[in-house]
């Protein structure tokens, strides 16, 4: 039987694929330590899709620079507004504002969202906009923003290679550091069932995001989109998708772990599933409708959290919708 307290790369392996028993096994202690952690609590937060212009050509997204199919779009200070003063009126005091790597984007408007979140009292805002400039992560930092989301997506450089061709994991580990030395709260994830992705890349995932100690931590299922290049491999393993969660959780502890809307959408009820594998974030999405519909990165139909539905987890669940996102 193997010992939760201190895995290697080669226990995580092997755990990435339990079932039965021994993945309840692996889920009650994921939850344990969630609970010990953050109570029996089910934080929300809001994201708000920026932008869907993307410099990047990821083997693997819709919103890729090559994708002539997709049509982008912006929103800029002005249109975040109502949006923003609205989720603040829902009682959420932390949001996340995500864009495609969207270089063009004026840091103006950007920092002007930013600023007047926090002046009305939103607490937290985290930004995921891909790779920026150093002199921007800081301007940033200036006007209030206290996270910042960069997924590394996989540990592999060979790998990385072959589905992120514009830049290099070397390059994106260092700005996720950056990050970090800056003073943002930092997070980061990988995708589960990329093609030529073995599970041991998948063990060293998580190893990785122990080492860059994340504040937070995410994995998504690979979902094939028909606009990419990966259009006919078959989506990611739901089941060990699940398993990455627990082990991510018994490994980083006191990390926030969201389960994502993309679980929702590779299968019904996987979100759910996602909680009991110790996730304790939930986020709700708030991208007016009409950007929400071109915010288009898989296939299917897109499964979008309103706080009807995170509602709905917590009262499965018997968690506590943790609304205001007061730590307890
Ligand atoms: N399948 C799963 N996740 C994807 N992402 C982008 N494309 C896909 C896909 N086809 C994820 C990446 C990215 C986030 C915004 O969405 O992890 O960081």
């Amino acid at each position: 039987m193997l010992d939760f307290n201190n895995l290697t790369a080669d226990s995580i392996y092997q755990l990435l694929t339990v079932s039965g028993a021994e993945k309840e096994r692996l889920f009650e202690c994921a939850r344990e330590t969630r609970n010990q952690y953050f109570g029996n609590n089910l934080q929300l937060r809001a994201v708000i899709e920026i932008s869907n212009y993307c410099d990047c050509n990821c083997c693997y997204c819709g919103m890729r620079k090559d994708n002539t199919e997709l049509t982008r779009n912006r929103l800029f200070f002005e249109d975040t507004k109502p949006v923003i003063r609205e989720i603040y009126d829902l009682g959420i005091r932390k949001i996340i504002l995500q864009s495609g790597q969207d270089a063009a984007y004026p840091l103006e408007e950007l920092c002007n969202i930013v600023s007047y979140a926090r002046g009305i009292g939103i607490e937290n805002v985290i930004i995921c906009f891909g790779i920026m400039k150093e002199a921007d992560y800081q301007k940033l930092l200036k006007v209030g923003a206290t996270g910042y989301i960069l997924k590394f997506e996989t540990s592999n450089p060979l790998l990385y290679q072959m589905i992120k061709p514009k830049d290099t994991l070397a390059e994106r580990l260092d700005n996720i550091r950056l990050l970090k030395q800056l003073g943002y709260h930092i997070g980061s994830g990988n995708i589960c069932g990329l093609p030529k992705q073995s599970n041991m890349d998948l063990a060293d995932d998580i190893m990785l995001l122990k080492d860059l100690k994340v504040d937070m931590a995410s994995v998504a299922p690979f979902i094939s989109n028909k606009q990419s290049p990966y259009k006919d491999f078959s989506n990611g393993n739901i089941d060990i998708t699940l398993n990455i969660i627990a082990i991510m959780r018994i490994v980083l502890k006191d990390a926030l772990i969201p389960s994502i809307s993309a679980m929702e959408t590779a299968q019904s009820g996987a979100q759910l599933e996602g909680y009991k594998a110790g996730a304790n974030v939930i986020t709700i999405n708030m991208t007016p409708l009409h950007i929400r519909e071109k915010y288009l990165i898989y296939d299917g139909k897109r499964k979008i959290t309103s706080l009807e539905f995170a509602k709905n987890i917590a009262d499965t669940l018997g968690l506590k919708l943790n609304i205001q996102n007061k730590e307890e």
